[in-house]
């Protein structure tokens, strides 16, 4: 294929290949960009301090949905993942929605691709489906209610005490949910690659090392690591928890980036992350969060892409779910 060709064919993708002046002011420009284009940033707590710092807002999945669906901004700039860029869009189809880079996807979101999970959902006929926010636009049109890390034991107790429920697609949360709520909702075996790597016996070795420190966890965690938990919830709970404990010391098992707000909320503590499996490679970083930077945000503004696009029809059917979830949840 033609230079030229190659080229055209990345950037309908989405691929801007661009050199970027390295004496450029980035975080100067992007803010420009911002003003000249009415465009509200959105980044979540797993993307890198410097991106959390630029953003007009900064919160759980919960959070970054009801604040694309209520903003009045032209262009929401989503630096987050696949998903979260797919969510907005869905609550506010009349904003034009862009990410960094389309690469940034999710283990979950993965997990459940949509044609199975049709065939899979055959044999539970008379099921209602609640899909973790962390699934494809495709799976959110199979489902009768979206929740969140934050919310799933609202949205499930919603539910009439014996309605037949599928949870997908994160088996952990599921689990968790279905004990705290007494349920028995049949579960999609989905989970987090980040939040399934921790290692209970570092865990034990470490809290034995730190006697004076909490142990905290994320609910897309396995079972035996929830078990040491002294407080599970979703990112902006933990983040509430650390404010609140008289606890100096806490040991933080999710996504690293969310200790960039525990270290600005809370200077005077410290923040262990748990460690996982494999203590040579770097599993508590998001590979997929962590494809965002101020540089590709910089370009994502200025070219106004790579956009998320959708059909009307997948739009209108997966917005169901989510309002429903909006409604509930206020
Ligand atoms: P919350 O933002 O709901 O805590 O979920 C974390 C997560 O995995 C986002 O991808
Ligand atoms: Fe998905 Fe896990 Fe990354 Fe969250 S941390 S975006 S659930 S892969």
């Amino acid at each position: 294929m033609e230079k030229l060709a190659v080229k055209e064919m990345l950037e309908k993708q989405g691929f801007i290949d661009e050199q970027v002046d390295p004496k450029l002011n980035l975080v100067k420009e992007i803010k420009r960009l911002k003003a000249e284009k009415n465009a509200v940033i959105l980044s979540h707590y797993y993307v890198e301090g410097d991106l959390q710092d630029i953003a007009d807002f900064v919160g759980d999945s919960l959070q970054l949905a009801q604040a694309a669906a209520t903003t009045e901004a032209d262009m929401i700039v989503f630096v987050g993942v696949h998903f979260m860029a797919e969510t907005a869009k869905i609550i506010n189809p009349s904003k034009k929605v862009i990410l960094p880079d389309l690469k940034a996807g999710c283990s979950l979101a993965e997990s459940a691709p949509a044609d199975k999970f049709a065939e899979w959902k055959k044999q539970y006929p008379e099921h209602q489906v609640i899909s973790y926010i962390n699934c494809t636009a495709e799976l959110k049109t199979m489902t009768d209610v979206v929740c969140t890390s934050s919310n799933a034991v609202k949205i499930v107790n919603s539910f009439p005490k014996d309605a037949k429920l599928i949870f997908a697609p994160d088996k952990n949360l599921g689990n968790y949910i279905n004990s705290l709520t007494g349920r028995d909702m049949v579960l999609w075996d989905g989970a987090c690659m980040v939040h399934e790597q921790y290692s209970v016996e570092k865990i034990i070795q470490l809290m034995d090392e730190h006697p004076d420190a909490e142990f905290i966890a994320h609910p897309e965690c396995e079972k035996p690591v929830l078990l040491l938990a002294k407080h599970i919830g979703s990112t902006s709970s933990l983040l509430n928890y650390v404010q609140e404990s008289t606890g100096k010391k806490f040991i933080v098992a999710t996504e690293s980036g969310i200790l960039h707000q525990m270290n600005k909320a809370c200077p005077d503590k410290i923040f262990i992350p748990a460690p996982g499996n494999d203590s040579t490679c770097a599993c508590n970083d998001c590979s997929y969060m962590k494809l965002n930077s101020l540089q590709k945000l910089y370009i994502c503004m200025k070219h106004e892409q790579p956009e998320v696009r959708l059909s009307a029809e997948v739009i209108e059917q997966a917005k169901v779910p989510i309002i429903r979830m909006l409604e509930i949840s206020k």
